[in-house]
């Protein structure tokens, strides 16, 4: 059962091999005399032209064989007289592991990613979504390669935890209390008898976890499932999706966005030096211009804007925006996508926010105002990135604390991090499908995650 896999056939082998493949029809054309079938087995874009003539065994089996059939396929590869492809596999046999007839959904023509999203347990075997789903394959391997080259420890954060770091207020609660009718005091749930004797939900972020672990290991990052109860359907979240969060120690705001630079140019450059087949694609198909955009991003250096003279902008641009320009406001993706698109033309920091908008855990500045927080906003996405210094003083972020609200009781374990041997530490952290967004021109965040978790739909 030795099978060469496609990628290996059309990169490596020689006109003349005799190799077995197996995969998937895309498509087949019955000719006279002969029958062409396009075989996929999702290693690479391409698919191998597999041609079939009448002195084949099962000849007539083969000619009646359905898109999506499973295919075992033994013969010799020879030069091909057909443009676009280097080789042909003259088939010996074909074996028909696994017919499929023409009920299969995925007939020729090409269909909606909105009635794709319908079928997610099939678009898989769909040419976009083959590519979608090996560059996300390749780019997760390219955020470790990144951070292991920098000598990053890789820390596994809690999924399950008992803090909301983001203080939205967007934790999926976790419990095994009866939901019918829970034991209450005072008229409130009682978590006491919940399995972890705490009120907990899923993680909205490793943060918290991760700057534990930069005390120790000075740069660490988690790459892992993070997820949010917002309620707003929007063609960029999800409440599900996966989060990348370094964290250094010893660093300051400048240090964290110089990190953030390095690192979403090595993406670029991992897209379109180990992604060439499926970036090509995309540049056709999906964004006109897509890989000299990126190309221009690997080579660029990032601006940077205070928040200050963000909103100046914002309030003389000639642009009539939905939501309201006001210091204090917080950046809609409108403002975001007018800032990177029409002001800069590329990727840029906005830089110290008002404290106000922005989470207890960031680094106050002197003006008393703001705070060392930076959101990197990229074309046709906004924010891509939110990251800050943190608030090392413990006397000033246990103000803050109550400030807005929180309880510091409740991560004691975290101020405790300020008590003993604290110092300045930034880190940030990237949505993986914002990232792949991107990096494929798809504009949709439910088309770059296997299978979307958004507001009313967690089917499959
Ligand atoms: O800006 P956020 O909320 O920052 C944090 O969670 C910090 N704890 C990160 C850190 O400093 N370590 O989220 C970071 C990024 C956003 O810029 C965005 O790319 C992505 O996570 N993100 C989402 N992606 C998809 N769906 C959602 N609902 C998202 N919420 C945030
Ligand atoms: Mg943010």
């Amino acid at each position: 059962m030795v099978r060469t896999r496609i990628k290996d056939v059309l990169g490596d082998e020689k006109a003349g091999a005799e190799i077995t493949v197996a995969g998937w029809a895309r498509t087949v054309r019955v000719g006279k005399g002969v029958t062409f079938i396009a075989l996929s087995d999702g290693s690479c874009f391409a698919s191998l032209q597999v041609v079939c003539e009448p002195s084949l065994a099962n000849y007539a089996e083969v000619e009646k064989l359905g898109t999506g059939s499973a295919l075992r396929v033994k013969g010799t590869l020879v030069d091909s007289p057909a443009a676009g492809q280097r080789f042909e596999l003259k088939a010996e046999s074909v074996e028909i592991v696994g017919a499929a007839d023409e009920s299969f959904p995925l007939q020729k023509k090409r269909h909606s990613f909105e009635y794709l999203r319908t079928i997610a347990h099939l678009r898989p075997r769909t040419n976009t979504f083959g590519a979608v789903f090996r560059m996300r394959s390749r780019l997760a391997q390219a955020v470790h390669r990144f951070f292991s080259e920098r000598g990053f420890v890789y820390v596994h954060t809690p999924i399950i935890t008992s803090s909301d770091c983001e203080g939205a207020g967007e934790l999926f609660r976790v419990t095994t209390l009866p939901a019918e009718s829970p034991p209450l005091v005072d008229g409130e749930v009682d978590f006491s008898r919940d399995f972890f004797a705490q009120s907990t939900g899923l993680t909205v972020s490793g943060q918290l976890e991760g700057e534990l672990f930069t005390m120790a290991f000075s740069d660490i990052y988690t790459f892992g499932p993070t997820f949010r109860a917002e309620n707003s359907n929007t063609p960029r979240h999800a409440a599900e999706f996966w989060m990348i969060e370094p964290e250094m120690a010893f660093c300051d705001l400048m240090g964290d966005a110089a990190l953030a630079e390095e690192f979403m140019r090595y993406l670029c450059r991992a897209a379109l030096d180990e992604c060439g087949e499926d970036m090509a694609f995309f540049d056709q198909q999906i964004e006109k211009g897509l890989i000299s955009r990126i190309e221009a991003v690997a080579n660029a250096s990032f601006a940077m804007m205070d928040y200050g003279e963000a909103i100046e902008r914002l309030k003389k641009a000639p642009v009539a925006f939905e939501y309201p320009v006001e210091w204090g406001l917080d950046l809609q993706t409108e403002h975001e996508r007018y800032l990177t698109e029409q002001v800069v033309g590329g990727p840029v920091f906005i830089v110290n926010y008002p404290k106000f908008i922005k989470a207890f855990y960031m680094r106050q500045n002197d003006d008393d105002k703001t705070v060392a927080a930076m959101d990197l906003l990229v074309p046709r996405v906004g924010e891509i990135i939110g990251g800050s210094q943190r608030e090392e003083r413990l006397d000033l972020l246990t103000l803050r604390m109550e400030e807005v609200g929180m309880d510091p009781d409740g991560i004691w374990w975290y101020l405790d991090s300020r008590r003993w041997g604290s110092c300045p530490h930034a880190g940030f952290g990237l949505g993986f499908e914002r990232l792949i967004m991107y990096l494929t021109g798809m504009e949709n965040i439910r088309d770059v995650i296997p299978f979307p978790r958004t507001p009313r739909h967690a089917e499959f």
